[in-house]
């Protein structure tokens, strides 16, 4: 009898647990579907459905000139990158980048080169640099469609990238002057000191490399041919990274650079001359005739080996701009969890708000 007596309040108990239980998942499935709800309200605000390929962005803070900056009329400073849906997270880190470490930020004035007006990457830029002075401009990859023969990296032949051999023609005649930068780095300095190099007469001024083994950048198809191959007689050709180049526009418009450099494009696309994409044309016209700058404002290969994208460390030296050239971006080693060393100093940079985090809020 007394285990009969005990076990009836304790199935009493385990119907009352049981209802609670019930209870309990209930409770647990409202609060499921409420945030269910949140995720779709938010994603469908904020990410919109038409283009799956468009981030979300943290709105960065705003920067303000210091004292003897003069104003932007004044004293202009003009930054061109490429702009697009795949690349906008490294655009938008390297846009903060500048602003964060300049002196005079309000005297930028950027311009974007795209290959369409994608209302959705403008209204990105618009919601994350409120204050940002700039424009856009299209360019129409037909001019280079014909003229891009396959390089040894698919990334490496999109018509965007070649947008840098057509600036002059681009950008308005009132920019004699201006810094190209590709979209995946970040810089560390304030680029006033870059965009205040004296050129010297040259066109173009970039760090140049002139240890590297030059001969490698062309075929032997090249080298052999030697109508080709006395191109750079007369030069001391070196290597230099177009990603980071101050160009005197005026100079390139009346010297008819964006001519020269496609007509390497042309004999490229005849006799393989060399293995690469938009920059052994640069090479050809260039090398051994540009104003050599610092070193420490082109600290590139970062993103690794074309072939098997390993980690690259530092050089030793100062460095006032971090660029992730190669096959690996830091972006994408992040977000795998794979990241290199040197990933953690764009990091800071990221104003990227992967969905997850408007879960956590
Ligand atoms: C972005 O801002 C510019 C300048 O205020 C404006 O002209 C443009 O329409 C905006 N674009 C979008 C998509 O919001
Ligand atoms: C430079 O590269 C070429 C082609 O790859 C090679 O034949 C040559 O030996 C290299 N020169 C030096 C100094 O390493």
């Amino acid at each position: 009898m007394a285990s009969w007596r005990r076990s009836l309040p304790s199935l009493t108990l385990l119907g009352l647990l049981s209802s609670f239980i019930i209870f309990l998942q209930s409770s647990y499935h409202v609060a499921k579907a409420t945030t269910l709800t949140g995720i779709v309200h938010r994603s469908l605000i904020r990410k919109p459905t038409s283009s799956q390929n468009v981030l979300v962005f943290r709105e960065a803070p705003s920067f303000w000139n210091g004292q003897a900056c003069g104003s932007p009329q004044t004293s202009p400073i003009h930054i061109s990158m490429t702009l697009d849906a795949n690349y906008l997270r490294g655009t938008v880190a390297a846009v903060l980048s500048i602003l964060q470490h300049s002196m005079c930020p309000e005297n930028f004035e950027f311009h974007f080169l795209c290959s369409g007006f994608d209302p959705e990457v403008f209204s990105n830029i618009n919601a994350t640099f409120p204050y940002l002075r700039y424009k856009a401009y299209r360019f129409d990859s037909s001019r280079v469609k014909g003229k891009i023969s396959k390089s040894i990296r698919q990334a490496l032949d999109q018509p965007l990238n070649y947008a840098r051999i057509y600036l002059a023609d681009m950008l308005p005649i009132h920019v004699n002057r201006v810094i190209y930068l590709d979209s995946d780095l970040v810089v560390v300095d304030d680029i006033a000191e870059l965009w205040g190099v004296d050129l010297e007469g040259k066109v173009l001024a970039a760090p140049e490399y002139c240890h590297a083994n030059f001969t490698k950048y062309f075929t032997d198809l090249f080298w052999s041919d030697l109508s080709l191959a006395k191109t750079f007689e007369g030069r001391n050709p070196c290597y230099f990274n177009t990603g980071v180049m101050v160009v005197d526009i005026d100079k390139w418009r009346k010297g008819g650079y964006t001519q020269k450099v496609e007509e390497w494009m042309t004999v490229q696309k005849l006799k393989r001359i060399y293995h690469l994409g938009s920059l052994p044309p640069f090479l050809l016209v260039l090398a051994g005739n540009i104003k050599a700058v610092d070193h420490r404002w082109n600290q590139h290969g970062l993103g690794g080996d074309n072939l098997e994208g390993k980690c690259r460390r530092l050089h030793p030296g100062p460095i006032s701009l971090l660029h992730w050239s190669g096959k690996g971006k830091p972006w994408l080693r992040l977000d795998s969890r794979k990241p290199c060393t040197v990933d953690h100093l764009w990091a800071p940079y990221d104003l990227y708000l992967p969905s997850t985090h408007s879960v956590e809020e």
